[in-house]
């Protein structure tokens, strides 16, 4: 026995399938996570190498907690972005967070809102029942449209943070 926690994976939704990342998605993963766009709203595009240890740490949340960020494609296999389920800190506490990256030329189609709904049918069977939090930039409004769609209010902001106030999006989330 391994004592590891049982990996989960969001079910299949209409357009996409849920994987976990592996050293092969580096070159998807550096693309997306390297576009000027898409880290808006982080301190600075990721690196290839940064890309890698990302992966990394995905792989390590995998085998710690079950789950992360899975890679999210289309059932045609083409690569979409991310979305899952981290463990973040607001305020210092520990919170279930929905988190999501989609490839620019993907965007606007649905598909954050769409996989991130699945994440959020995992953590009612999962976790449920707790408080799902999207923790956002205050200017990100396209990150608070995909949590407003999910049912998400403005339940508080993180001061934790080194240089932002971020916005802290929640829902309770009720037993599957
Ligand atoms: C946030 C992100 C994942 C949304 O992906 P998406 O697949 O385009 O999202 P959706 O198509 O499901 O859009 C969801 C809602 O967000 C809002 N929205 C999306 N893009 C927007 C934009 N560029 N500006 C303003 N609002 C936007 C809309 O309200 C939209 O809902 P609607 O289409 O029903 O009106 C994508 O913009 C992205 O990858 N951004 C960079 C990474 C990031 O900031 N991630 C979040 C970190 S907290």
């Amino acid at each position: 026995m391994s004592g590891e926690p049982r990996r989960l994976l969001p079910s299949p939704t209409e357009r996409l399938v849920f994987r976990e990342m592996t050293e092969d998605d580096l070159d998807r993963m550096a693309a997306l996570l390297g576009d000027p766009e898409v880290m808006a709203f982080y301190p600075a595009p990721k690196t290839r190498a940064e890309s890698a240890e990302w992966i990394a740490r995905m792989q390590e949340s995998y085998r710690e907690h079950g789950h992360g960020l899975w890679i999210i494609e289309t059932h045609d296999a083409d690569f979409v972005g991310d979305c899952g389920l981290t463990w973040q800190s607001a305020n210092g506490v520990p919170v279930l967070e929905v988190g999501y990256h989609v490839r620019r030329e993907m965007q606007r189609r649905g598909y954050a809102t769409e996989a991130a709904r699945a994440c959020v049918e995992l953590a009612a069977r999962e976790f449920a029942p707790t408080l799902l939090t999207a923790i956002i930039h205050p200017a990100n409004d396209a990150s608070r449209g995909v949590a407003e769609n999910l049912g998400m209010s403005h339940v508080g902001d993180d001061h934790a943070h080194p240089w932002i106030v971020r916005t802290v999006m929640g829902m309770q989330v009720p037993p599957a």
